[in-house]
């Protein structure tokens, strides 16, 4: 299996996820709440880029709404971008419309890839076995504006320390292999590991801590949202 991982959507050349399997991660906390609403039973979920789009959307479908600009809840949506809300009582058998400020941009980018599956520190193990006898698996991290976030690139870690405990014959690339080195480094204590970082600081000073020790747990979750035919994540 050959792994590379794009440190940002923009890292990504034209054609690099071409008959791959990507793995997209938005761990704080894009696709901490995706994993979280599919294992509470969300009948589906769709990433969109624009606000106004998924309002149509969610109308077109009947579906709820999730999602943050400047990682808060946007006007009549109802859920923000805290996992926590996506409770089983709110979420199960609801299709959910989701617009972020890069997770779902990130999971846009990754669209010419062959499978498109959501993965975070939430559902690492998971997402590894996911994956299991792919051929070439490109780990896409999401970022912030265009910006590396050491978040990102630790919960990559985290999902090729997984890989490489299940095969030997992974073969990595130099991203893959800083993201291996900073995870393993730094997994006795992620939060102390970001505590300097910019999201990590932004959510803390927006009184988010919850959400961050929930986004930081490793593989509380099995469900890893995979792209289907339509374009929904099931
Ligand atoms: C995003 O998609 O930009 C993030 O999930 C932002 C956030 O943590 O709210």
């Amino acid at each position: 299996m050959d792994v590379r991982v794009f440190a940002t959507p923009d890292t990504l050349q034209k054609g690099a996820l071409d008959g791959k399997a990507a793995i997209v991660i938005d761990a704080l906390r894009m696709t901490s709440v995706a994993a979280t609403a599919m294992e509470h039973g969300c009948a589906g979920l769709l990433a969109v880029a624009e606000v106004e789009e998924a309002r149509a959307a969610a109308r077109q479908y009947g579906a709820l709404l999730g999602g943050e600009r400047g990682a808060l809840k946007i006007e009549g949506f109802d859920f923000s971008n805290t996992p926590q809300e996506y409770t089983r009582p709110r979420i199960a058998g609801r299709r959910l419309v989701m617009t972020t400020s890069n997770g779902t941009r990130a999971i846009l980018a990754a669209a010419g890839a062959r499978r498109v599956l959501l993965g975070a520190f939430v559902n690492a193990s998971a997402a590894a076995r996911a994956v299991d006898g792919e051929a070439g698996v490109g780990i896409v991290c999401a970022g912030t504006l265009g910006a590396f976030t050491l978040e990102d690139a630790l919960a990559a870690g985290a999902i090729v320390e997984r890989l490489c405990q299940k095969t030997r014959a992974v073969r990595l690339d130099d991203m893959a292999l800083a993201a291996h080195r900073l995870y393993r480094g730094a997994r006795g204590d992620l939060a102390a590991a970001l505590a300097e970082t910019e999201h990590y600081g932004r959510l803390t000073r927006l009184g988010l801590e919850a959400d961050l020790v929930y986004c930081l747990r490793e593989d509380i979750l099995g469900a890893v949202p995979e792209r289907q035919a339509d374009g929904w994540f099931r």
